[in-house]
């Protein structure tokens, strides 16, 4: 069976600068939710941005449902099914609720399906549907938090590749926006998640990858990882010693 994402010997780094990611692999299938953890400087943002195509891999290559992405640019991948919510997830905060849910779908070219597509993100985030109006900025962080799993929702992508989504966030916050990304994976859509709160990441995940140095160290289930104290101690440090 061909895997929805397979990321097959990928190396990747920036400009003349030295290798990032060095010869990783990593599949992705449907409905599936994966959890990348590793020490700062992994590779982890370098390989979600591969997979997005904002950095083309040196070597190796993407497939997503059997075909090829490279070559492709980051709006080609994204049409195709593959939404990428960067670190820095941001919403616009000068615009509404509404003009924010519109941006996104704005990639759907019948517009019927559009207008769809943004009621459906509304049923999931209904206090959205409340806030139409508002400028998005004006709203409180747990809202604008919506907002951005909402827009992702809206272009119904097959994958979202999610970054650190707890960083910077209260903890109160941080339980809402797992339980969004739960919500969204229960939709069918598959989750590539890179995530600092190991713990939190691995429960919301089916898998545990775990990077460093930019290479694969091991891929378990994430109960494993969880129940493992060999393995909590070996690679994951204090984030799991609580
Ligand atoms: N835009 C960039 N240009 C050059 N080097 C970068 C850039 N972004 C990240 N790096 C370097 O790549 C390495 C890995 O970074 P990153 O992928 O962000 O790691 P992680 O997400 O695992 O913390 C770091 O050494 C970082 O300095
Ligand atoms: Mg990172």
């Amino acid at each position: 069976m061909t895997s929805l994402l397979s990321i097959r010997n990928v190396t990747a780094g920036y400009g003349y600068g030295p290798d990032i990611v060095h010869d990783f692999s990593l599949s992705l299938n449907e409905s599936e939710v994966k959890c990348i953890i590793g020490p700062n400087g992994a590779g982890k943002s370098t390989l979600l941005k591969a997979v997005a195509g904002i950095l083309k891999p040196r070597s190796g290559d993407i497939f997503f449902e059997g075909k090829n992405l490279s070559g492709k640019e980051a709006y080609q991948i994204m049409r195709l099914g593959i939404c990428f919510l960067p670190q820095e997830r941001a919403i616009f905060p000068n615009l509404t609720v509404a003009e924010n849910l519109r941006m996104c779908a704005y990639s759907i070219k019948d517009k019927a399906l559009a207008a769809s597509r943004i009621k459906a993100a509304i049923g999931m985030f209904p206090v959205l549907g409340q806030r139409l109006k508002q400028i998005a900025g004006t709203m409180s962080g747990g809202q604008q938090q919506q907002l951005v799993y909402a827009r992702a929702f809206t272009i119904k992508p097959k994958i979202i590749l999610i970054d650190e989504p707890s960083l910077g966030l209260a903890p109160s916050l941080v339980e809402q926006t797992f339980s969004h990304i739960k919500q969204i994976a229960s939709s069918g859509i598959a989750v590539l998640l890179v995530e600092q709160n190991a713990i939190k990441g691995l429960q919301t995940s089916g898998y545990g990858v775990v990077m460093d140095l930019g290479k694969l160290v091991f891929e378990k289930p994430a109960n494993e990882v969880l129940q493992d104290q060999s393995l909590r101690d070996l690679y994951l440090g204090k984030a799991l010693k609580k």
